[in-house]
C-alpha cells in the first residue's frame, strides 16, 4: 500500500541525527508512505515518479510528526473536580493529599471499578489525545496500589493495544502508600518488590517502572530498592522527582541509568549535570505547575544551555493536570520556561520519543520512521504554541492511516 500526501504547504520536523532542538522546514512538501512507514520526505517537485494506491491532498496545511506524550496517568475511574474546587477556596494540593484525598482518593474509586469500565473510559480519553494531535502516549498505572488492581489497570491498557493511539505502559505501583499500609509501609514496599514487579515483568504488562519520590511519599533509599528490583526484572526506569520539594532524585536517576526523570521543578544544578552526564532525558510537566497554581517552573533554559535533552508531557491525571493538550504544554514552556518554537516542537516529538526509548522508530518525519503525522490549520510550527487554548490539529495519521473517527 503506497499513500502519497501531497500539497503540504510546510513540513516541520526535527531530525534523528541532528542536535536535539533543530527543526528542519520543507516548503511545498510531499511525503510517501509505504506499509506504514515514510519512504520519501521532501519537496513535492523532487518526488520520484511512481505509482500510488492513494493520494491525499493536504491543501497547503502544515505537517509535523505525530505528537508524543511521554508522561500520563490515564487509568483512573473518577474525576476530582471537587478537589479542584477545594483548592480554589485555599486548601493546598499537599493538604488535600495529607487528609486522604489526592492519589489515595483515586485509588479508592479505581478499586471499585471493573476492568471493562476502565477500558471504556480509556477509549474516550484516548480519542481526546488523538484529536489534539497526539499519536503516542506513555501511560502509567498507579491508582490501584494492590497486586490485583495494578494488574487490572495494566491489563485495561493492554486490551487497547490495537487502538490507533499507541501506548507505552509503565508500572507505577509506588505512586503512594495505600491507606491499608499507612502504618506498615515496609510491608507495602515488599509487596511491590516481591510480588508486583515480578508479575508485571513476567506477564510483560509494562515496559517501564516509575516511582513518586517526594517528601511524605517515597524516599531515595526506598526508590533505590524498588527501582533496582525493577531493573533486575528487565524493566526500564523513569522517576517522578523534585516536583514539590528538592530531593536527590536526579542523582539517583543518573546512578541507576534511568531513561527519563520527570517534573524536576526543584532540580539542583548538580542534579542537572549528573543527568546530562548519564544521558537521562529531562521530561518536564508545565501543566502540573500551572494547574496547581505554583510559580516554580522547571529550569528549562539552564538545562538546554548545559546540553540536556528536554521532552514535554501533559502529566494528564485527575488531580494535578487535567489536560491532554501538548500544544498547551508548548505554550506554557514558551511563556514560563524560556523555550522557543523549535525547542518545544522537538520536545513533543523526537525528544519525547527519546524519553520513551522509541527514537529509532518515532518522533520525526524521515524515511524509515513510522508514518505518524499531523496536519494543522497553521502556516508554520510557530503557530502551534502561539495559538493557545484552541485545537488547531485537523487530521491525524497513525502508521500511515488517516484516523477518521476520534
Ligand atoms: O505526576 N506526582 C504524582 N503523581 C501525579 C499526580 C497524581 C494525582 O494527583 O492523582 C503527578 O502530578
Ligand atoms: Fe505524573
Amino acid at each position: 500500500m503506497r499513500l502519497l500526501l501531497k500539497n503540504i504547504g510546510r513540513l516541520a520536523t526535527p531530525l534523528s541525527d541532528e542536535e536535539p532542538y533543530r527543526v528542519k522546514v520543507i516548503e511545498n512538501a510531499a511525503v510517501l508512505i509505504e506499509d506504514g512507514n515514510f519512504t520519501y520526505v521532501g519537496a513535492e517537485k523532487s518526488l520520484p515518479s511512481a505509482q500510488f494506491d492513494q493520494t491525499h491532498d493536504c491543501q497547503g496545511c502544515l505537517a509535523t510528526p505525530g505528537l508524543i506524550d511521554p508522561h500520563t496517568h490515564p487509568v483512573f475511574a473518577a474525576t476530582r473536580e471537587k478537589e479542584f474546587h477545594l483548592r480554589n477556596t485555599g486548601v493546598s494540593y499537599s493538604e488535600i493529599a495529607a487528609s486522604g484525598g489526592g492519589i489515595r482518593s483515586s485509588v479508592r474509586t479505581l478499586r471499585q471499578t471493573p476492568k471493562e469500565i476502565l477500558v471504556q473510559l480509556l477509549i474516550k480519553r484516548f480519542d481526546g489525545f488523538l484529536r489534539l494531535g497526539t499519536t503516542t502516549i506513555e501511560a502509567k498505572s498507579g491508582y490501584g496500589l494492590s497486586l490485583e488492581d495494578e494488574i487490572k489497570s495494566l491489563e485495561a491498557l493492554q486490551e487497547l493495544r490495537n487502538y490507533p493511539l499507541e501506548v507505552v505502559p509503565t508500572f507505577l505501583g509506588a505512586h503512594e502508600i495505600p491507606d491499608e499500609y499507612r502504618n506498615k509501609r515496609e510491608a507495602y514496599i515488599e509487596l511491590v518488590i516481591d510480588k508486583m514487579i515480578p508479575t508485571v515483568a513476567e506477564r510483560n504488562l509494562a515496559e517501564f517502572c516509575d516511582i513518586f519520590v517526594e517528601k511524605n511519599v517515597y524516599n531515595i533509599e526506598e526508590a533505590r530498592r524498588i527501582l533496582t528490583a525493577a531493573k533486575n526484572a528487565g524493566l526500564k526506569l523513569r522517576l517522578h522527582i523534585d516536583q514539590l520539594t528538592a530531593g536527590r532524585g536526579a542523582e539517583l536517576a543518573a546512578e541507576l541509568g534511568a531513561v527519563s526523570a520527570e517534573h524536576l521543578d526543584f532540580i539542583s544544578d548538580k542534579g542537572i549535570d549528573r543527568m546530562i552526564e548519564a544521558e537521562v532525558v529531562f521530561t518536564l510537566l508545565p501543566g502540573a505547575v500551572f494547574f496547581l497554581g505554583h510559580d516554580k517552573y522547571p529550569p528549562a533554559r539552564k538545562i538546554i544551555d548545559r546540553g540536556g535533552v528536554i521532552a514535554l508531557a501533559t502529566d494528564f491525571n485527575p488531580g494535578s493536570s487535567m489536560t491532554r493538550s501538548l500544544p498547551l504544554m508548548m505554550t506554557l514552556a514558551c511563556v514560563f520556561m524560556g523555550m522557543n518554537a523549535d525547542e518545544v516542537l522537538a520536545a513533543v516529538t523526537i525528544n519525547a520519543a527519546k524519553s520513551l526509548n522509541r527514537d529509532d522508530k518515532l518522533g520525526s518525519i524521515e524515511p524509515g520512521k513510522q508514518a505518524d503525522l499531523v496536519l494543522w490549520d497553521a502556516p508554520s510550527h510557530h503557530y502551534i504554541p502561539y495559538h493557545y487554548g484552541e485545537n488547531m490539529a485537523l487530521k491525524v495519521f497513525k502508521k500511515g492511516k488517516l484516523i477518521d473517527e476520534m
